[in-house]
């Protein structure tokens, strides 16, 4: 099967990023979010990055303008309707997803693929929102998704072969390398990622280092790109805690226990770059 219409949920950092790489590879995308401000914010920040590659020289004036014109903004659902896949990338909470699919699953077409962004949840859970669970797939992308190379692909319990290799096949399309994991909390990336941030954070609680240090040591003593602390914050603190969430209710076991100071940065509402305030100070 061949996706030539998309439809993107939720403009923020992860979807506005998903839009983008999907126009820039000559694909329609609907633009979705519940208010009008979060889907102009989305296409703002897709419309900088573009301005950003024509500046560099790897894009022209004119291919922006082509990209741009293939993102329409919405705020209804109903257009829906007529998208060959969806991909859905709203907040990390199962509650919402799970209504998200069941909507979805009445208004789109029996044959449209219904994908979730979904950096930690089950996808075999959120598949069972729907009547369709053979057509429902996890699409990890990462942050900054015009950068990142990667995506996880994961199959739900029920997901069939052939929508396996759409989306593989269109993972490439949009010049991304597509990995293959399975339905596991955190799936292969958070699973590996979130500790390690959780750790950089239990050690600034017990007064090993402060932020600035522990960071250094990650990046000049491993060769990360940033350290742990200034990619929590570049992720945003309350995704952090809960994906943290997700891995310590889903395994159970106490090595995945939250930070009591990251409990505290959310509940301050210190949540990274986003807010001003995380590990560090944004203006
Ligand atoms: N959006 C779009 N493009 C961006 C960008 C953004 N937010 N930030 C940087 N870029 C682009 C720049 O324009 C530049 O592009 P060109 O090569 O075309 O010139 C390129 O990225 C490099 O940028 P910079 O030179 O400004 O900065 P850098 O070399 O420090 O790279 C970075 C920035 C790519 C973000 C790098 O710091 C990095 O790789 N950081 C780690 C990111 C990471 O680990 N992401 C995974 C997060 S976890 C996740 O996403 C999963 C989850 O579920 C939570």
């Amino acid at each position: 099967m061949s996706i030539k219409k998309v439809l993107v949920i939720g403009a923020g950092q992860m979807g506005s990023g998903i839009a983008q790489v999907h126009a820039m590879a000559g694909i329609d995308v609907i633009l979705h979010d519940i208010k009008e401000e979060f889907v102009q914010r989305g296409i703002t920040t897709i419309t900088k990055n573009l301005t950003r590659q024509v500046d560099k020289g790897k894009l022209t004036e004119k291919e922006k303008h082509l990209i741009l014109k293939r993102i329409h903004p919405s705020t209804k659902l109903e257009q829906a309707s007529e998208v060959d896949l969806v991909i859905e990338a709203a907040v990390e909470n199962m509650e919402i997803k799970t209504k998200i699919f069941s909507e979805l699953d009445e208004i789109t077409s029996p044959t449209t693929i219904l994908a979730t962004n979904t950096s930690s949840l089950p996808i075999t859970e959120i598949a069972a929102a729907t009547n369709r669970p053979e057509k429902v797939i996890g699409m990890h992308f990462m942050n900054p998704v015009p950068v990142m190379k990667l995506v996880e692909v994961i199959r739900g319990l029920a997901t069939t072969d052939e929508v396996f290799n759409t989306i593989e096949d269109l993972a490439k399309k949009v010049g991304k390398t597509p990995v293959e994991v399975n339905d596991f909390p955190g799936f292969v990336s958070n699973r590996i990622l979130m500790p390690m941030i959780n750790e950089a954070i239990f050690a600034v609680y017990e007064g090993v280092a402060e932020p600035k240090a522990i960071d250094e040591v990650m990046k000049l003593g491993m060769n990360h790109p940033m350290g742990p602390l200034t990619l929590a914050d570049f992720i945003g603190l309350d995704t952090c805690l809960y994906i943290m969430e997700t891995l310590h209710d889903g395994f159970g076991d106490d090595k995945y226990r939250p930070c009591p100071l990251l409990r505290k940065y959310v509940k301050a509402g210190w949540l990274g770059k986003k807010t001003g305030r995380g590990f560090y100070e944004y203006n």
